[in-house]
Formats: C-alpha cells, sequence, structure tokens
C-alpha cells in the first residue's frame, strides 16, 4: 500500500503575535517553502525519506533569524544562547539535544546522535558532541534576539510583566519550529527545535527535545508540538495528540481537542499527520504553518 507523501511545518506559537505588516504572511510563506522542500525530498525516495524531509524542513526554519531556533533563537537571561531539538521517527527512533551552544543547526545534532546509544544530551556534553561530529563553532545570536532580551530583562526589572509572565513573573515568547512528515511507504518523522522562552534560566530544558511532550512518532502518524515548555512537558502534549489519532480521531481534531484543553493562559499549538489526513491548530488560531503533498 502506498500513502500520499506530506510534510507540515510550523514556525511556533505564543506571544507576542507579529503585528509588523507583512510578517504573518512572511512567515507562513517561509514555513510553506520549508513544507514544499521537504516534498520534494519524500517525491525523491530512498532510504529514511521521511526523516530525511523533516530534517531539510526544519533547517529552513532553523536558518531564518525570525523564527526561534537555530539562528536567531532567544537568549537567556543572562544572555547565553542555548538551544534545544530532537528527531524521531515511526519506527521508534529519538534523538535529542538540550542546552546545546553555538552550533547552526540542532536538528543535524540530534540525527548524529541517532547513532549513539544515547536518546538525550545537553549542555556541554552535547556541544562537545556536536564538535566532534564535524559541526563547527557558529555565531548565532542575531540583533533581534539581543532586542528581545533586552526588553525581557527591562520587563523584569521593572515588573511590568505580561499575563503570562506572572511566575516570573513567566515569560513566553516561544516560536519553536518543526516539522512532520510522511512518505509514500507510510512511515513517519518529525523535527523539532527552539532557542526556548524568551525569559528563561539557563540550563532550562522545554518540551522540544523531550520525547512525548515535544514530539511523538508511531505507526498511526507523527506530532510535534509549540508553545509553553512547561506545560506541554506536564501534560505530555504530543502524546496526548498522537494517542486521539491512534485511537482513530481525525487529526484536526486531535490538534483541537489538546489545544483546547490547554490551560490559559499559556499557548500551544500542534502540527500532526495521521496515515491519510493532517490537523494544524494553536491557541488563538495563530501559528505560521505550512502544508504540502
Ligand atoms: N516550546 C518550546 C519551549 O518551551 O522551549
Amino acid at each position: 500500500m502506498t500513502y500520499q507523501p506530506a510534510v507540515l511545518t510550523h514556525g511556533g506559537a505564543g506571544r507576542p503575535v507579529p503585528e509588523t505588516p507583512g510578517a504573518r504572511e512572511d512567515a507562513a510563506k517561509v514555513c510553506q517553502q520549508a513544507a514544499q522542500a521537504g516534498l520534494e525530498l519524500l517525491a525523491r525516495g530512498g532510504t529514511d525519506a521521511a526523516l530525511q524531509a523533516a530534517i531539510a524542513a526544519a533547517m529552513i526554519l532553523e536558518d531564518d533569524p525570525r523564527f526561534n531556533a537555530g539562528t536567531g533563537g532567544n537568549l537567556r537571561l543572562d544572555g547565553s544562547l542555548e538551544l534545544d531539538a530532537s528527531v524521531a521517527t515511526s519506527d521508534g527512533r529519538f534523538a535529542a539535544v538540550a542546552c546545546l551552544r553555538a552550533t547552526k543547526n540542532p536538528v543535524l545534532v540530534a540525527q548524529a546522535l541517532l547513532k549513539t546509544p544515547h536518546v538525550l544530551l545537553c549542555g556541554e556534553g552535547a556541544t562537545r558532541f556536536a564538535r566532534q561530529q564535524g559541526f563547527p563553532e557558529a555565531a548565532m545570536v542575531t540583533e533581534k534576539a539581543l532586542a528581545r532580551w533586552k526588553a525581557a530583562r527591562e520587563r523584569l526589572a521593572s515588573g511590568n510583566l505580561r499575563p503570562y509572565e506572572q511566575k516570573w513573573k513567566d515569560m513566553q515568547f516561544h516560536g519553536t519550529i518543526g516539522a512532520v512528515s510522511r512518505a509514500a511507504d507510510g512511515s513517519f518523522a518529525v523535527s523539532c527545535s527552539t532557542g526556548g522562552t524568551s525569559m528563561m534560566l539557563p540550563g532550562r530544558v522545554g518540551d522540544t527535545p523531550i520525547w512525548g511532550a515535544g514530539v511523538y512518532a508511531g505507526e498511526h502518524g507523527a506530532v510535534c508540538a509549540t508553545g509553553h515548555g512547561e506545560l506541554c512537558i506536564k501534560r505530555m502534549g504530543a502524546f496526548l495528540v498522537y494517542q486521539r489519532i491512534a485511537q482513530g480521531q481525525h487529526p484536526q481534531e486531535a490538534v483541537d481537542a489538546e489545544v483546547k484543553a490547554f490551560p490559559p493562559p499559556y499557548e500551544v499549538g500542534f502540527i500532526a499527520l495521521s496515515r491519510q489526513h493532517q490537523g494544524i491548530g494553536a491557541t488563538d488560531g495563530y501559528m505560521p504553518a505550512g502544508a504540502a503533498g
């Protein structure tokens, strides 16, 4: 049996929603280009086509400084940049890196980790592994990330925090990126990458590199999450969506149900593929996304 190859991408859910004229459309356009690039790889077929497609799509978004992943990722409160990423496939492979420093494409380091017995490397060990694998040190901090960092520090100092910042009161500007893919042979893959939130301690890890929280893939489909990482870990967001799909729910209904169940003011978004269908959804409806196939 063959399936319709497909790739979905997202550019992150969460506030503030970009208000600059054209910014939302531009973000959606890049997500669409990334999905299309992934689909082209699926069309070529070959080994591990679903994984190659999910990674290729994620790299386009990691390299675009408008997204909070790879280049342009949010800075920690101490001004450092630490990145999380993961990859997973429907045949049970999963690998992730957390708090990785100065490395251009964290999804590629996660992919390299698939060759080892480990599933998660973090901090200094992850960065050393990246260098050993031939990923050079790279300058990743953008002017925009610096401006976001300064604004976050000012809000923290003044106490003028946003409604969802009350635990830092707690700050979020997510914008994680991710991709899910379905190959013609019915295999699935997912990739996810993030700079985290914009008000966070060094060493903080969100949902992106956590199996079942940020990503999940199995024989029924693949799911990628974005949004408030702490809650997504506690709720096992990606797994809940997958479980609904495995029980026969349409992926759109599965995504909508989990978005609805996510407790406000925290925000979340998902992309999900099943064997026949797709689902894309986020709190308040804002999440740039692409769909090809
Ligand atoms: N969802 C990305 C993060 O919270 O780190």
